[in-house]
């Protein structure tokens, strides 16, 4: 009996023991490992371990979410800046999709109900196209300072031996209406609308407007071909130092409404004649409309 319990006690003992040296053991490892993650450094690792059991977790949990908002803050920037393209692209897409405006075409009359009660004037000329009709009632005849300026230059050009004659000049409402009417049956109105003014929309109506051939050159009244002759490149080149323009010029069709005319002077005055020659321009085109 003594022996027996003589040998439970040493079994107690020597579990004990080999527990206190297991538990040892297993401390020891968890030191040396925490010591390893701390570059085996005492201070550190200390400082470490205090703070793994007072604010540091907090802190990590904190730095962990933070370290993750960073890029969620990135994601979110991207992310905004990719939403917010086509946010302002829908702002800036109407201004960039929305079609340039289509070049004028001053060769198209405006659906309009009637004509107006006033002539337009732009910066003191009077401007008559397809676009700016005149009142029907609108009869100033031929205007006298465009007939002395016309006559002056007849008298310049008769030096050069030719005999300049303007054979339509002021022509009232009711004869354009008369002369279109008539084209129209005779070449249609698409055709007609291309070198004859509606009636209210014709330059002749103003006064200011004058045809100009050469005497005995009667074939060339009207046409084209007038500006081949002598008489035709004459007027061409001085009608602006008289105060006239050439109203429909080669290749100008869609800004002033008309073919070419080479026989089609319009008066404004020296000052925008000579401004409209030198820069080769329309009338339009001068006045900015
Ligand atoms: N021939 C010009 C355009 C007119 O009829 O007024
Ligand atoms: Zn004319």
């Amino acid at each position: 009996m003594k022996s027996t319990k003589k040998k439970n006690e040493f079994d107690k003992k020597f579990y004990i023991k080999w527990m206190v040296i297991a538990m040892t053991a297993i401390w020891a490892a968890i030191a040396a490992v925490w010591l390893s993650m701390h570059n085996w450094d005492t201070e550190e690792s200390m400082k470490a371990l205090a703070q793994a059991f007072t604010e540091q977790p907090a802190e990590t949990e904190q730095q962990a979410p933070a370290e993750q908002e960073e890029p969620a803050v990135k994601e979110e920037q991207e992310a905004t800046e990719e939403t917010e393209q086509p946010e302002t692209q829908p702002e800036e897409q109407p201004q960039e999709e929305t079609p340039a405006p289509a070049p004028k075409d001053a060769t198209v009359y405006p659906e309009i109900d009637q004509l107006p009660s006033e002539p337009t004037i732009v910066n003191g000329i009077l401007l008559a196209n397809k676009q700016h009709p005149l009142p029907e009632t609108y009869a100033p005849g031929e205007n006298a300072e465009a007939r002395a300026a016309f006559d002056s230059m007849a008298q310049a050009a008769a030096k050069d031996g030719l005999q300049l004659v303007a054979f339509s000049t002021y022509r009232e409402f009711a004869r354009q209406k008369q002369l279109y009417e008539g084209y129209v049956a005779k070449d249609g109105q698409a055709a007609a609308d291309r070198y004859s003014a509606r009636p209210g929309y014709s330059e002749h109506q103003t006064g200011l407007a004058f045809d100009i051939g050469e005497a005995g050159q009667e074939q060339h009244w009207a046409s084209s071909s007038f500006g081949d002759t002598a008489g035709g490149k004459w007027v061409k080149e001085n009608a602006h130092n008289y105060g006239f323009i050439l109203r429909y010029p080669q290749g100008k069709e869609q800004i002033t409404g008309y073919m070419h005319e080479s026989w089609h002077f319009r008066y404004v005055g020296k000052e925008a004649a000579t401004a409209i020659y030198n820069e080769n321009i329309t009338l339009e085109e001068y006045l900015g409309i």
